[in-house]
């Protein structure tokens, strides 16, 4: 078992995640369950606090281990093995993005408001502008990914009380490019040039305190060139960054 370009072991990586998975999810099934059975009141408060952090954190790494496969799978796929069509990126990006903003909302609270273009749910409003019937030629299950990553870090990264994310994309004629915008964190410039690589996290007071891997952008980096494309950032600490996508035509 080799490690690949990046020195990692992907045989082994998928094997951990494979094997955390199993007794993770008897973890949580169970505590899960007593807290379901018993009912938090018959407990004290220090054993209700307790079980309700086993049960988040648990959540936690379950997201963790699910990534990490997510990471394994993206990186073990061969360019010529990539089963690629016709996407309407409209349609693809709109999904996306109730899933994403789905997602963020566990309690499943109904989404305060959307437009056909505009999506607005517990303090996070994604605009979306895009040309009708574009599509492009790529694997819909890894774009999708990409673009999931994009706006998760878009949210994440941000400690606005209302986060703005605009999602643009255009049709160069020789290539197609989507970019992902937030008014969020930003990135120091001597942070950018790593933060394409697996598990790199930059280390401050605000991202110490976000749960993740650090493999969101190494995945999407890895996806875009699987499509012959590449991926670019602009950011300002304290501004938002804005990352780019651009796809060959
Ligand atoms: N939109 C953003 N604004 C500010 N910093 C960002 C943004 N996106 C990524 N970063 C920085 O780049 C690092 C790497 O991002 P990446 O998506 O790979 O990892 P992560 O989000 O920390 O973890 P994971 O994606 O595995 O859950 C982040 O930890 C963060 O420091
Ligand atoms: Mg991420």
């Amino acid at each position: 078992m080799e490690p690949n370009e990046l020195g990692l072991n992907i045989h082994i990586l998928t094997l951990i995640a494979h094997k955390l998975r199993t007794p993770l999810s008897i973890i949580n099934g169970y505590s899960e369950a007593v807290v379901a059975q018993a009912g938090k009141e018959k407990f004290s408060p220090f054993t209700a606090k307790a079980l309700e952090e086993i049960c988040q954190q648990g959540g936690h790494m379950g997201q963790l281990i699910e990534k990490l496969a997510a990471f394994n799978k993206v990186m073990m796929v061969e360019k010529n093995a990539l089963d690629k069509r016709p996407i309407p990126i409209n349609k693809m990006l709109k999904h996306c993005t109730s899933l994403v903003l789905m997602q963020r909302n566990s309690a499943g609270l109904p989404t305060d408001s959307s437009s056909d273009a505009t999506f607005v749910k517990r303090g996070v409003q994604v605009d979306i502008d895009c040309p009708a019937n574009l599509t492009i030629n790529g694997n819909e299950e890894m774009l999708r990914l990409c673009i999931s990553e994009l706006m998760e870090n878009a949210i994440k990264f941000n400690n606005k009380m209302e986060k703005i994310i605009k999602v643009q994309v255009a049709n160069h004629g020789d290539s197609i490019s989507l970019s992902v915008r937030d008014y969020g964190v930003g990135v120091r410039p001597q942070d950018v040039e790593n933060l394409f690589k697996p598990f790199f996290q930059v280390d401050d007071d605000f991202t110490g305190q976000v749960n993740g891997w650090g493999l969101g952008l190494s995945m999407v980096q890895r996806v875009v060139t699987l499509h012959g494309g590449t991926v670019s950032v602009v950011s300002d600490r304290g501004l938002g960054s804005i990352f780019t996508l651009k796809f060959p035509l």
